[in-house]
């Protein structure tokens, strides 16, 4: 019987120095689009794909994601008095149960490797998720679930992919592909930022990933890589080199990087475009603008 992933890692420990000044005082991840803080869809993609346990990597300025997952008992006194009740269940309808929620702290920002290594007791001996709420992900069916529907019929390890243009796979890590029956491939590699000339291909790992506890025998060991930080990718590499089960998912859905200005106002008109009470007066706005 296939393991239920029960418990997802959410590292919200980066500096994000590409949003700066935005983020001197906040992580990136409470940054919104449109108007719910990117943290807010990973974690709602999170329960939509039968998470239970949130584990959240944190750095500095945690108390904004904190305080986001908590009752705001002033506001919410003051909406009750104003009988603005829809409004009382927007801000607390999707916060996960007392008890859901954990929180550890980074410390050091070493890398995504080394964030995801600190939630290693927290996980235990299980598969687990991770989503980087940077990449937000709009589709039909939530990004973690389709992965998760994966995973129950191959076991082992599921990464979303997704193609790039080759010019970009500097920024990835991208796969060595064994096989592929055009959604799911078979991994024989994955290289962390390769230079275009030497990539393996151009499908390249975005911020969701299912992983076999074994994942953190190799975080503890594989040390420093690409950018002189301990490189999640690397310890990717060691696990599909073992004995379970390693798929690239091509997910249905757009992802857009928000850790990237572009890509953030990008994912802010096609949030706001999908968005019945938003969509006709962006739509004249942006017309003016073309
Ligand atoms: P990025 O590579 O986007 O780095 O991290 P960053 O520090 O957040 O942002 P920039 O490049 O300085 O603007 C990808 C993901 O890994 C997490 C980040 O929070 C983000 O979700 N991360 C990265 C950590 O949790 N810890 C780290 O040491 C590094």
């Amino acid at each position: 019987m296939v393991q239920r992933i029960r418990k997802a890692i959410f590292p919200v420990g980066g500096l994000g120095t590409r949003f700066l000044p935005a983020t001197k005082a906040m992580p990136k991840e409470m940054l919104p689009v449109v108007d719910k803080p990117l943290i807010q869809y990973a974690v709602e993609e999170a329960q939509a794909a039968g998470i239970e346990e949130f584990i959240f990597v944190t750095g500095r300025s945690k108390t904004a994601i904190e305080d986001h997952f908590d009752h705001s008992y002033e506001l919410e006194t003051t909406l009750r008095e104003r009988g603005k009740d829809a409004q009382i269940a927007m801000v607390n309808s999707w916060m996960p149960q007392p008890g859901q929620i954990a929180y550890t702290r980074q410390q050091v920002p070493l890398g995504l490797g080394h964030a995801v290594w600190c939630a290693r007791n927290l996980i235990g001996d299980e598969p687990f998720a991770v989503l980087l709420a940077d990449d937000l992900i709009l589709a039909d069916i939530p990004c973690l679930a389709q992965m998760v529907e994966v995973h129950r019929k191959t076991a082992g390890n599921v990464v979303a992919v997704m193609e790039v243009q080759r010019e970009h796979t500097n920024r990835y890590g991208v796969l060595d592909v064994e096989g592929d029956d055009g959604r799911l491939v078979s991994v024989k590699g994955v290289v962390e930022k390769p230079d275009p000339a030497v990539a393996p291909s151009n499908l390249s790992i975005i911020g969701r990933y299912i992983l076999q506890p074994e994942v953190f025998d190799h975080l503890a060991h594989i040390g420093r890589g690409a950018g002189n930080e301990i490189q999640l990718t690397d310890a990717l590499a060691e696990l599909i080199r073992g004995n379970k089960p390693f798929h690239g998912l091509r997910f249905s859905g757009t992802r857009f990087d928000c850790g990237d200005k572009v890509g953030f106002l990008q994912a802010n008109i096609a949030f706001a475009l999908a968005r019945p009470d938003l969509t006709d007066a962006l739509r004249k706005i942006l017309n003016g603008y073309c």
